[in-house]
């Protein structure tokens, strides 16, 4: 698994403004909107381009264009804060869904939907969660990938619990993480610590 930190002067700032309890939902929803571009940025530095000829207005000239714009995949609930900004630079891609909830007898994680192609054989995927915390969800997430033929996926979030990272390496998954930081761990009630709080919460309110 290949883990990257883009610890960039832009990114510590509005993280700040995340972790901040005193940010206001609106205000929080902002910074991460923010913070999602910068890790799309950085995360889309590698994908392919093909040739795509055009004439300016002064001459013809080889212009570029995605060769094949990832699918772009928001875990519900809290992912969806960052699904508008990804797909504003990736304007090319199809969106998939994945909403993931806890089976409260076996404590799992499990899919009460997944809105996702058939196959995704040959496709490249971006994850998007903020919070990558003990990691059983995204792990779950990406298995549901994987299952369809996936083998590169790319996970964006904006925070990391070293937990979590370690759930996600020995799981084997083709996975690239790009976060904003890795804290200093997970509390008894596996919020990550120092963090920001429940993500989907301050984004949309505690309902
Ligand atoms: N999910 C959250 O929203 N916050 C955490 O700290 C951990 C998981």
């Amino acid at each position: 698994m290949q883990l990257t930190v883009v610890d960039h002067p832009l990114a510590r700032a509005r993280l700040t403004r995340m972790r901040d309890e005193r940010t206001d939902n609106a205000a929080f929803r902002a910074a991460l909107r923010e913070l999602t571009q910068m890790l799309v940025y950085e995360a889309t530095r590698d994908l392919a381009v093909a040739e795509d000829p055009i004439t300016t207005p002064v001459t013809s000239t080889t212009g570029y264009r995605l060769a094949a714009p990832p699918l772009i995949v928001p875990v519900l609930r809290a992912g969806l804060g960052m699904a508008d900004t990804a797909h504003g630079m990736l304007p090319e891609s199809q969106m998939g869904f994945v909403g993931l909830a806890r089976n409260e007898e076996t404590f799992q994680p499990e899919a009460y939907m997944a809105s996702l192609p058939e196959t995704l054989v040959d496709r490249e995927v971006f994850v998007l969660d903020p919070m990558l915390a003990t990691g059983g969800s995204l792990v779950h997430c990406c298995g549901l990938l994987t299952a369809r033929g996936v083998t590169s996926i790319t996970v964006l979030c904006a925070l990391a619990a070293p937990e979590g990272i370690t759930r996600l390496e020995e799981s084997g998954l083709p996975l690239r993480v790009f976060t904003a930081s890795v804290d200093e761990g997970l509390n008894d009630k596996a919020y990550i610590v120092p963090g920001l709080g429940d993500a989907g919460d301050r984004q949309f309110g505690a309902v």
